[in-house]
């Protein structure tokens, strides 16, 4: 069996089908508007976004104020899509990068006022993972907030693997799973779909990552899924998910 493609050459491949202006994926409805609320005001903030994708998280921090937004991702496709979709109009200093945010970076500034990484670290072994956590809290200037979301590690035993979300667990246990990947789609309201991968973590991985990686307080943690607004809007869409939990959002903050 041909190995599978690196998670490079997936997003190299399906930039056009990440490339959006509005709401288009199901994780834009049911995850990115809280990861905005969790950031909490960005007015005049300077904001890191570590496996930025196109862009379009980026490009909501900066309509909400902040002075200056730096991106890094893996997928050259994905950055260069980035680049092309800085808003002409935008007060906001946007600036994106290819690179490995588990391997060193150089950064444009030593402090950020935000760190977010949304959907990253389900790309990254618990041991990569550890790495990112500390260079989120090593750059995170004192007061600021960190926010990530990964998958909900309890949805792929939840329901069968089928649209509009799913991961193919490929018979690995919860526990035994750890580390293993998993292939997985997530639709957009269109019809169409993107090809996303999660390597394995339970709950406490995430939990015990934290410790190790130097945060000391406890994070604030939301279980999101899908709301009544969501199937008022869609309800064939966001209905085979009702009651399941999807993402997991994990809020920080950095001792003043
Ligand atoms: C699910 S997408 C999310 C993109 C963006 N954060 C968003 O919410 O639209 C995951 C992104 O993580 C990037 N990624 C995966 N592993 C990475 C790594 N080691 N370093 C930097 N980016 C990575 C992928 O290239 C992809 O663009």
């Amino acid at each position: 069996m041909a190995d599978p493609p690196s998670t490079r050459a997936i997003y190299d491949e399906q930039a056009d089908r990440w490339a959006r202006s509005e709401k288009i994926l199901l994780s834009d409805f049911t995850a990115r508007p809280r990861v905005l609320e969790a950031l909490g005001p960005l007015d005049g903030t300077h904001v890191l976004d570590l496996g930025c994708g196109e862009g379009y998280v980026s490009r909501l921090i900066a309509s909400q104020g902040a002075a200056s937004i730096f991106g890094i991702d893996l997928s050259e496709e994905m950055v260069r899509t980035a680049q092309s979709s800085i808003p002409q109009d935008t007060g906001c200093e946007m600036a994106f990068a290819a690179g490995d945010v588990s391997e060193p970076i150089s950064l444009p500034r030593e402090n950020f006022d935000r760190v977010v990484a949304v959907f990253l670290f389900n790309y990254l072994s618990r041991a990569q993972m550890i790495q990112v956590l500390g260079l989120a809290r090593a750059h995170l200037a004192p007061g600021g907030r960190f926010v990530f979301t990964v998958p909900h590690p309890c949805f792929p035993y939840m329901r069968p693997a089928t649209a509009p979300f799913m991961f193919d667990t490929d018979d690995h246990g919860y526990f035994d799973g750890a580390d293993s990947t998993y292939e997985g789609r997530m639709w957009r309201r269109d019809g169409s779909d993107v090809s996303i991968r999660c390597v394995h973590k339970t709950v406490s991985d995430y939990f015990d990552a934290l410790h190790t990686s130097g945060w000391r307080q406890l994070p604030r943690v939301a279980e999101l899924h899908v709301t009544p607004e969501h199937l008022a809007l869609d309800p064939d869409f966001f209905g085979p998910l009702e009651g399941a939990p999807l993402h997991m959002l994990f809020a920080l903050e950095a001792e003043p």
